[in-house]
C-alpha cells in the first residue's frame, strides 16, 4: 500500500486556545480534572457518531499512555480527533504517514483525516514527555463504515473489537 494513499484527508492540525488565554487571564481547560467534567469525560472519550453523520474521536494523551489506548474509526468517511493532554507536551503520529497532531495540556488539538482503506495503525507519542515517552503507543484501529456501525460504544474504544 503506498504511504500517501492512507489518509485522503487534512493533514494540518489546529489547536483551539480559548480566547482568555491570549489575555493572560481566566483558566483554560484544566488538565487536572478531566476525568470530572466536561468533554473528556472517561465516558465521552472515543469515537461517537454525530447527529449530523460525522465521526468525533475524544483522547486524552498522559504520561504515559493515551485515552483510550485503542479507537477503532470508520474508513472512507472524515474523522475529526480532539485530543487534549492531562499532564505536559505529546504527540499524536499515526505511523506511515507524515500526520502527527502535538498536543499540549490546557487546550484542545484537533485535525479531520479520512482514512482511505481498513487498517491498523500504531499512534508513538512523538514528543519527548518523560522518562516512558519511548514506550507511549497508542493504537488506531481502521474498520468498513458497515463493520463499525456494528460495534457497541464500548467495542469503538477497545482493540478487542472485532
Ligand atoms: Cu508522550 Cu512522549
Amino acid at each position: 500500500m503506498l504511504v500517501g494513499c492512507i489518509i485522503l484527508g487534512t493533514r494540518y492540525y489546529e489547536v483551539d486556545l480559548p480566547v482568555w488565554h491570549f489575555l493572560g487571564g481566566g483558566k483554560g481547560l484544566d488538565p487536572t480534572s478531566l476525568h470530572l467534567a466536561g468533554e473528556f469525560v472517561e465516558s465521552n472519550l472515543g469515537t461517537a457518531e454525530n447527529p449530523d453523520g460525522s465521526f468525533t474521536v475524544r483522547m486524552i494523551a498522559q504520561q504515559y499512555l493515551f485515552v483510550p489506548q485503542c479507537v477503532v474509526v470508520p474508513a472512507g468517511v472524515p474523522v475529526r480527533f480532539r485530543i487534549t493532554s492531562a499532564d505536559v507536551a505529546h504527540s499524536f503520529n499515526i505511523t506511515g504517514t507524515h500526520d502527527s497532531i502535538k498536543v499540549v495540556p490546557g487546550a484542545v488539538s484537533t485535525a479531520t483525516f479520512t482514512f482511505a482503506t481498513p487498517g491498523e495503525f500504531d499512534v508513538p507519542c512523538n514528543e519527548f514527555c518523560g522518562a516512558g515517552h519511548f514506550a507511549m503507543r497508542g493504537h488506531l484501529k481502521v474498520v468498513p463504515p458497515s463493520q463499525f456501525t456494528a460495534l457497541r460504544g464500548d467495542e469503538r474504544r477497545s482493540c478487542e473489537a472485532r
